[in-house]
């Protein structure tokens, strides 16, 4: 498993690594608060669906494990939990996993059985509850992704229509869903370095990813962490590489994320997903989406229904880094933020877009890989646990 960790936790301590100043400095914030995590969500100094999830159940325990809970009977501590999480539930609007994390903590404190003990008791063990279902959601994640990572990797060489002669594969990813992105592993990144780690992965290729540089920022820091082969190109490029050097470089797939999968099949992840789809299938490369079940929303029928954040203009007109010097060595401790366009100019900025059902070949979850029966249509049903 990588050492890469966005997320370090013991109860009553969450550090949450700034994304934001990646690859050059590591530097971890201490979260106390649910505005803290709010905050820290909603700026992207950490970001990625699981992990934004993660961070907003964490934080709030780590508030309860520290006494920020003064309600005096069980049913106002109860009105407390969920008013904290109705409030992190803000903080990002696209993905999936922190609404289904919030239910699912809802619905634990209220199952509490609490009849028999007096009311300090009780409140204490619907305090117990909520922190050890969140800490569960943190442990999982990283098994989650382990599983996603093994089902893709299998799918992926099986379903390969180029391979080089000794069987392996090169691939492309979009955006970050490596272990930045999660508890550990990652879901589309995961499933390359389980490719990497069997040994059937000969390249992997990585987007830029504007206006936000997660592939820059973040998939080539983690890929060249793991000694993974790989190189970037700006997400302009992506039909010129398939057209040039798919044959030549065995690129059998492109491996991404999710933020929302919904009953159909529709998905929304970072802006750009649905161009390479298009490519992918007018080049004959497989379309996968590594999504653990808690980026499924069966309450949704179709990708209409899916809320779209909008983000800031300056995502786009301007964009920091650190300087660069003579002999092309950085200097972290010179920083600026740089205007890249007339900063008068109209700006569009969606996060995310939406890949329809009909472009994607198959959807990995850690229950196994769901691919379109005869009817062209995907059924989730086989793969969704019952918990939440
Ligand atoms: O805006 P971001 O960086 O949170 O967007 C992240 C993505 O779109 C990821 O691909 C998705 O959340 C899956 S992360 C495992």
């Amino acid at each position: 498993m990588s050492g890469l960790q966005a997320i370090r936790y013991t109860r009553g301590s969450l550090e949450v690594l700034d994304q934001l100043r990646l690859p050059h400095e590591h530097h971890y914030d201490n979260i106390t608060t649910s505005e803290e995590a709010f905050d820290c969500i909603k700026s992207m100094r950490v970001r990625g669906a699981p992990a934004i999830a993660i961070v907003a159940a964490l934080a709030h325990a780590v508030e309860l494990h520290n006494g920020a809970c003064k309600a005096s009977t069980t049913e106002k501590t109860i009105a407390y939990i969920e008013s904290r999480l109705d409030y992190l539930f803000e903080s990002r609007p696209t993905a999936v996993d922190l609404g289904n994390a919030i239910s699912h903590l809802k619905t634990t404190v209220r199952r509490v059985v609490v009849s028999g003990l007096d009311g300090q008791a009780a409140q204490e063990k619907v305090i117990e509850a909520y922190i050890e279902a969140a800490e569960e959601i943190f442990r999982k994640d990283t098994e989650t992704n382990l599983s996603i990572g093994e089902h893709g990797a299998k799918w992926v060489v099986e379903n390969a229509t180029v391979q080089s002669a000794e069987g392996k594969v090169a691939v492309l990813t979009h955006c970050n869903t490596g272990s930045l992105a999660t508890s550990g592993h990652g879901t589309a990144l995961g499933i390359i370095r389980s490719l990497h780690s069997a040994g059937s992965l000969s390249h992997a290729f990585c987007t830029e990813t504007r206006p936000y540089n997660q592939g820059s920022r973040l998939t080539a820091f983690e890929l060249v962490y793991e000694n993974i082969p790989s190189t970037l190109i700006t997400d302009s490029m992506a039909g010129a590489l398939f057209a040039t050097r798919k044959q030549k470089d065995h690129i059998a797939a492109v491996i991404v994320g999710a933020d929302r999968v919904v009953r159909n099949g529709d998905t929304a992840n970072k802006v750009g997903t649905y161009a390479l789809a298009v490519l992918a299938k007018y080049h004959g490369i497989k379309f996968v989406v590594a999504a653990p079940t808690t980026s499924i929303d069966l309450k949704t029928e179709t990708g209409f229904g899916i809320k779209i954040e909008e983000r800031k203009r300056e995502e786009l007109t301007q964009i920091s880094g650190a300087v660069v010097g003579a002999n092309g060595s950085v200097d972290v401790s010179k920083t600026a933020r740089v205007a890249i366009a007339d900063q008068r100019v109209g700006v569009w900025n969606p996060a995310f877009d939406v890949t329809p059902a009909e472009l994607i070949d198959a959807v990995v979850t850690e229950r196994g890989v769901v691919e379109k029966g005869p009817d062209g249509r995907f059924d989730f049903s086989g793969v969704m646990p019952e918990r939440w």
